[in-house]
């Protein structure tokens, strides 16, 4: 396996270190090699040479089965510029058109909802990730002037959608949830009547092919209702880039948090090189204080050494990482862990 590793921003690069060191540990474990190649791409480097990235990055990433993403977002650049450079760059550069964001509440984290505990908690969010407002698409007209136009166009392509719709019916199919297999569409159709009318459409003739998964349909806003009230209901669900983005974010935080949450950035076709990532931002003011949660950048391990076949290997560090968040962390927030970033990290190989 060769792992691409790019530590990013802030303390990107220190939970990095904490999943590249939970990587080695579970390599000897389950008697497996790989290669991890680090790349100083971020803020720091823009800074110094005027780019993020060098101008072949895309063909060096090419190189390699998996990339672990840090953090993108550094104090010294104004916002907008790493996300699109390096994160959105990347995402849409690798046609990594899969978000994948398991929601799953480990035992012993805490979460903002009420009498949910685990068993109520751990769905999956499957959010398209190359088209929709994030394309870039737009411009202003007469700008600076009381009479400024700003437009920002959703792009939505029939290829886009079905193929992010048949990766999340595959996907429910194997997760084969005991729960029951579903599979629900999260748009706005009554509001997006050209854009969420072609998901509507390809969402139902592709469901043709997967008769075995139930489906289901929310408009956004009361899927933001019902992830709170009612978690459990949920088993799959796919969406467009923003929204998704936005439910995400919603979901991370009932999972625990920024420090917990993992996301995968697929290209799932033979070849695709796939990005993994924790959730949480660069949090520049923690830099270098021990302070961060390491937690979910090995989660992002664990999700990277899955997607490359290594499954028992993925299952070993999603145990130890419960292990640890049941018995030892006091809380999954920064700086209140009850250990350093370190000794979270140390205590998920003790747990291997
Ligand atoms: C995410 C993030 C990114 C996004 C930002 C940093 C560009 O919020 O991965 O969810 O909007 O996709
Ligand atoms: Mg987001």
């Amino acid at each position: 396996m060769k792992i691409a590793v790019i530590g990013g921003d802030g303390t990107g690069p220190e939970v990095v270190a904490e999943g590249l060191k939970v990587l080695a540990a579970v390599a000897k474990f389950e008697d497996f090699s790989y290669e991890a190649t680090e790349f100083d791409w971020g803020g720091d480097r823009l800074l110094k040479t005027g780019a993020a990235l060098p101008d072949d990055a895309l063909d060096q990433l090419r190189q390699f089965d998996a990339i672990l993403l840090g953090a993108v977002g550094h104090p010294g650049v104004p916002p907008g510029i790493l996300e699109r450079k390096l994160l959105l760059d990347l995402r849409f550069g690798l046609d990594q058109y899969i978000n994948l964001r398991p929601v799953k509440l480990f035992p012993g984290v805490e979460t903002p909802l009420k009498d949910k505990g685990p068993e109520d908690i751990d769905f999956v969010v499957v959010r398209e990730n190359t088209e929709d407002m994030y394309c870039g698409a737009g411009g202003f007209m007469h700008k600076g002037t009381p009479h400024e136009v700003a437009t920002q166009t959703a792009i939505y392509t029939r290829h886009g959608c079905e193929r992010c719709i048949r990766y999340a019916f595959e996907y429910t199919q194997r997760r084969n949830n005991p729960k029951g297999k579903r599979l629900t569409l999260v748009a706005k159709t009554n509001v997006l009547t050209t854009g969420h009318d072609l998901w509507w459409r390809a969402f139902n003739e592709v469901a043709a092919d997967y008769p075995d998964v139930e489906t289901d349909y929310n408009h956004v806003d009361a899927c933001c209702m019902w992830i709170v009230k009612n978690p459990e209901y949920y088993d799959v669900i796919v969406t467009t880039n923003m929204f998704g983005d936005i439910i995400t974010d919603l979901s991370g935080i009932i999972q625990g948090g920024m420090g917990v949450a993992a996301g995968g950035n697929l290209n799932p076709t033979p070849g695709g090189v796939s990005m993994f990532e924790p959730m949480g931002g660069s949090d520049p003011k923690y830099t270098g204080t021990g302070k961060i949660n390491p937690i979910a950048t090995i989660n992002a391990v664990s999700m990277l050494l899955n997607h490359l076949g290594q499954e028992t290997a993925a299952e070993r560090v999603m145990s130890a990482i419960m292990h640890v968040t049941d018995t030892k962390m006091k809380s999954q927030s920064a700086g209140k862990m009850g250990y350093s970033t370190t000794e979270v990290g140390d205590l998920v190989c003790e747990a291997l």
